[in-house]
């Protein structure tokens, strides 16, 4: 049994004060909620404030991204051992914002899931089509390419500590849902994939998580869809009542 996670991914959005702000709100809520996995992934100069805040409850930390080298003269990067020791327990790693503002290729991805395996922080890996592959048909082809180059050499007890988010580019902050058909379609595709690479077992417990323009309103649905164990939310994680209702809709009794 899978259990649902939701994770609030802050991009670029907060200073220390408004970040403390919305990590209360969300504490507030969700202090006892126990029926979902709660993460939140606030920006880098936010996370040892917003880990005071959570640091006794059942939020979880994550961070947006992470360098692949330990330490070292590497001006501006943050190693994955440096998150771990913030309170993170959890990387998104791959965002298609980090693709393609950053030109964050595959390889990197993968040298980025091991780094932060390696210290025990649980990769949310990213894949996912933009719209003009998916209107070319090659939506299957290209989070293959993604699954195949960022999980290179993972052996199947690594997918333990691991999560995949799909992303349709296209629907990311536009507030164009993919449909839960559509989004189950590649759900299902992403497990029989973890499943022929790994182990059955390996496919069975990953958990896939959905990502863009979740809301309140749409994750219900989503949910309902066999393979869709959770969802990465963007802009509807930026306000506490938005997040929180989205996490308390995930759960589905
Ligand atoms: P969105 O972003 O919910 O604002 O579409 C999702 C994401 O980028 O992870």
């Amino acid at each position: 049994m899978r259990a649902p996670l939701i994770a609030g991914n802050w991009k670029m959005y907060k200073i220390i004060n408004e970040a403390v702000q919305l990590a209360n709100g969300i504490k507030r809520e969700l202090l006892d909620f126990m029926k979902a996995e709660v993460v939140i992934c606030p920006p880098f100069t936010n996370l040892s404030a917003v880990y005071e805040v959570i640091m006794e409850t059942n939020i979880k930390l994550g961070a947006q991204d992470l360098f692949w080298e330990k330490e070292g003269a590497f001006t501006g990067a943050i190693s994955a051992i440096m998150l771990k020791d913030c309170g993170c327990e959890y990387g998104i790693i791959g965002h298609s914002e980090r693709r393609k503002y950053f030109g964050e290729s595959d390889e990197a991805v993968n040298k980025k899931v091991k780094s932060a395996q390696e210290v025990g922080l649980t990769p949310i890996m990213c894949v996912g089509e933009t719209q003009q592959e998916r209107q070319a048909d090659k939506t299957i082809e290209v989070v293959t390419r993604q699954l195949t180059a960022g999980l290179e050499g993972l052996e199947s007890e690594d997918t333990a500590n691991l999560v995949i988010a799909y992303e349709p580019v296209w629907a990311i902050g536009t507030g164009i849902t993919a449909s839960p058909s559509q989004a189950e379609e590649v759900h299902k595709f992403i497990r029989s994939w973890i499943e022929d690479k790994f182990s059955n077992p390996a496919a069975a417990n990953i958990r896939i998580l959905y990502g863009g323009s979740v809301k309140p309103e749409n994750i219900r649905e989503l949910m309902q869809q066999p393979d869709i164990d959770g969802a990465l939310v963007g802009g509807a994680s930026l306000k506490s009542s938005s997040f929180v209702n989205i996490v308390k809709n995930a759960v589905i009794e």
